[in-house]
């Protein structure tokens, strides 16, 4: 069984990938990490991220292995996740190893911006998880603040709009909802609410 996750920035995928995989004993995959992963190894080595050639090369020899590291998780990753993932090499490259952890029995959650579209279009269950711009980048900033990084929320909200711009309008798997993909607004949930919800679309799609 394949659950596929999509949805934009800060709102609430991984966190709800991560339950409904611990409620079904699923294995869970937050491939923003695998973007972020590659974007971290091309700023270490001082690689503009514009060499869409380094990026592809980096992306094709990633070490899948070390996607925990807490580093990953900052803001800047997250913007320079989103401007190597718009090259179509860094998305082949990366394509094998998440459909192949799609694969595993009993099952998988995998959350991104291109899972129901691209990487598993033959998910059992997919969702599209989304909330006002201003509330994920309250999360985000309660986030960041509680990891040390004091970044303002104006600025915060900035880079969550531009982000989201670019990976709705970029031509290689553009964020979008598939169109067999169930929409669950989080605005006003939060995160055991939004988990709740969730588990009924899945049960009932189930069944
Ligand atoms: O956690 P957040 O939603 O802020 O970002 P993320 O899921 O870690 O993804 C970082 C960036 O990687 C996104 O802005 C996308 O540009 C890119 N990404 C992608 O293109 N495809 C995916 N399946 C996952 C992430
Ligand atoms: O993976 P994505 O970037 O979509 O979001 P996340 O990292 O799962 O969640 C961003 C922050 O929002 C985390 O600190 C969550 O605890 C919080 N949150 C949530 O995930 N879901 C809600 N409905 C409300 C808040």
């Amino acid at each position: 069984m394949i659950i596929a996750i999509d949805g934009p920035a800060a709102s609430g995928k991984g966190t709800l990938g991560k339950r409904l995989a611990d409620h079904f004993g699923f294995a869970h995959l937050d491939t923003g990490l695998l973007y972020r992963a590659v974007a971290r190894v091309l700023l270490d080595r001082d690689v503009a991220l514009t060499d869409r050639d380094a990026a592809a090369r980096v992306a094709q020899e990633l070490d899948v292995t070390h996607l925990d590291d807490e580093r990953l998780r900052g803001a800047q990753m997250g913007e320079a996740a989103s401007v190597i993932s718009a090259y179509q090499p860094v998305r082949d490259a990366l394509l094998a190893f998440q459909r192949q952890f799609a694969g595993q029995p009993p099952g998988a959650v995998l959350d991104g911006r291109d899972i129901g579209t691209v990487v598993c279009p033959h998910a059992d269950v997919k969702l599209f998880i989304t909330a006002s711009a201003e509330e994920r980048a309250r999360r985000r900033h309660r986030e960041l603040l509680s990891r040390g990084e004091t970044t303002d929320y104006e600025i915060i909200l900035n880079d969550i709009r531009r982000r989201d711009e670019r990976d709705m309008t970029r031509s290689n798997a553009p964020l979008k909802a598939a169109d067999d993909a169930l929409t669950l607004d989080t605005t006003h949930l939060d995160a055991d609410q939004a988990f709740q919800a969730a588990l009924e679309l899945v049960t009932r799609k189930q069944t």
